[in-house]
């Protein structure tokens, strides 16, 4: 395959460590004497030709960085086959001979689609604090927003104690629970509410109340946004409902967990997913993403990465059930 230039963008929810995948990516393409545009605002600045040329010197001093340098968006115009075909018009005219897009679930889609319609080769990495993409353990910026979470839930622990409360702190996955699990166990909380499992508030009131028994004195429950049974607030209302003498406080953490610098593991995730992502063109490989499964670099074909699910570990939910005796 003809590799001369290629573009390379940040698409969907941005996540820490995307600007470490990207400076990885210009870095590992100029090493091979590949030349590089960058695409602003994902898809949109592909249909609006918002390109700029990017070498080893523009990507300087941003691995420890959040957010994306080159920015960020969601776009309904790319859902179009007429925006698609502007977004062709517009490689071809900066004669783009690959393009490797960095994001979650709604990147790898569109990319899928577009190599299908007009045949340039696409690669696909995973970045997302969600972590729900098949095909690698870890997406870029879990580990990130999920330390980020901790910290915020640790304090959020002192003054539960101090007071005796139950307190329901939601965290970020719309439809997916991996932050929310991998906080509950961390912070030690009582129980986790995911879009996952279909915990009924019924249930979780009696957990509570056992573990009062227990003459536990503060209770952390971790509810994930995307809940089935309802976000924090109106979980909050339908439990207090059921019983008020519980003192409840709910604190939803939000965008903070989406900034502040990648943490080490994130920045070396990608380094390695932005590097691989080259070599990967390189070899001839298209329409797959590059990920880490077990501490190896592996290449799901995209529509098996958009379509089958991350799962949630059994093992990981029988550990908040034990733990929290
Ligand atoms: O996909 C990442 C994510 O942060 C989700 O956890 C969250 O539901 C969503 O993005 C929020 O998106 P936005 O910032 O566009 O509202």
């Amino acid at each position: 395959m003809k590799l001369s230039k290629i573009a390379v963008f940040t698409s969907g929810g941005d996540s820490p460590g995307m600007n470490a995948a990207l400076r990885a990516v210009v870095r590992a393409a100029r090493y091979y004497q590949i030349e590089v545009e960058g695409v602003y605002r994902g898809y949109e600045g592909m249909i609006d030709a918002d390109f700029t040329p990017l070498d080893e010197r523009s990507v300087a001093r941003i691995v420890d960085k959040g957010g994306t340098i080159i920015k960020s968006a969601r776009s309904e115009a790319f859902r179009t086959k007429e925006g698609r075909k502007q977004a062709y018009n517009n490689l071809q005219k900066h004669k783009i001979d690959a393009i490797i897009g960095i994001g979650g679930d709604g990147t790898f889609t569109g990319l899928h689609v577009f190599n299908k319609e007009f045949g340039i080769p696409v690669i696909g990495i995973p970045g997302t604090i969600d972590n729900d993409i098949f095909g690698s353990d870890y997406t870029i910026g879990f580990d990130t927003a999920s330390n980020t979470a901790i910290q915020a839930i640790d304090r959020i622990r002192d003054t539960a104690t101090s007071h005796n409360r139950l307190f329901l702190i939601e965290v970020m996955g719309r439809d997916a629970g991996f932050i929310a699990l991998r906080c509950a166990i961390a912070s030690g909380a009582k129980a986790v509410m995911l879009p996952e499992t279909h915990t009924e508030p019924e249930a979780l009131l009696a957990k509570i109340k056992l573990g009062e028994q227990k003459r536990k004195s503060s209770n952390i429950v971790i509810v994930s946004e995307g809940n089935k049974n309802g976000n924090a607030q109106e979980l909050a209302k339908q439990l207090q409902l059921m019983d008020d003498s519980f003192d409840i406080k709910v604190t939803v953490l939000g965008h903070v967990q989406r900034g502040g610098p990648p943490s080490a593991y994130d920045r070396l995730l990608a380094s390695r997913l932005g590097v691989g992502s080259i070599e990967a063109l390189k070899a001839g490989k298209s329409d797959v993403m590059v990920g880490v499964l077990n501490e190896k670099m592996v290449f799901t074909p995209l529509e098996k990465a958009i379509k089958e699910n991350h799962r949630i570990n059994d093992e990981m939910m029988k550990l908040i059930e034990i733990l929290s005796i």
